[in-house]
């Protein structure tokens, strides 16, 4: 069985976190979200918030904290591969040195889907900070979380 593991700090999640979510589904038997910790950054949303929004726009996927090493949640999970997206070329410098740290640590093999068209200037930081500024975000994030983040920012 492919066990897949889409990882993130997902804060918030997006239509292009959506895009490759769908995408990952049809490579996996099995595909659990992992809500990661960045230490590089700050989130806003809790990891309950986090865990609850990616629940409503991917009902029936197993969503789950990851506070640790992303190899040892995936060899816990018995997880076959991890799954990241790839927007742009400025993407790459960083997933190149995730998927050789991955693997030198845990071995396990990173698989990249890149992100449409659509969705390649798309960032969590975006929609934080237009949420901030009060903008609108419709059509940037799935429906069903829209106005969990607008009202975070009230
Ligand atoms: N659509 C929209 N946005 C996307 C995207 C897509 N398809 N793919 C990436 N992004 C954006 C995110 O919104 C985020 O934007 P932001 O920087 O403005 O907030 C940015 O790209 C990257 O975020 P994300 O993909 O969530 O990853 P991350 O860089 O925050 O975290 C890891 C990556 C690998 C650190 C983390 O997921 C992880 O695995 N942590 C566990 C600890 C660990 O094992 N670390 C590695 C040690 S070797």
């Amino acid at each position: 069985m492919r066990i897949g593991i889409y990882t993130g700090t997902f804060d918030p999640p997006t239509m292009g976190h959506l895009y490759i979510l769908k995408k990952a589904l049809k490579i996996c038997d099995h595909l659990i979200v992992a809500i990661s910790t960045n230490l590089q950054k700050e989130s806003i949303f809790s990891p309950e918030e986090k865990v609850d929004m990616m629940k409503k726009i991917a009902p029936g996927v197993e969503v789950a904290l990851c506070p640790g090493l992303i190899v040892d949640f995936a060899k816990e999970k018995g997880a076959s591969f991890l799954i990241r997206g790839l927007r742009s070329f400025s993407d790459f410098e960083f997933e190149l040195q995730m998927n050789a740290a991955n693997l030198q640590l845990g071995g396990i093999e990173t698989v990249f889907l890149m992100a449409s068209a659509d969705h390649a200037q798309i960032s969590s930081s975006l929609i934080r900070e237009i949420s901030h500024f009060k903008g609108s975000i419709k059509g940037l994030v799935p429906d069903e979380i829209e106005p969990i983040i607008r009202k975070k920012f009230t």
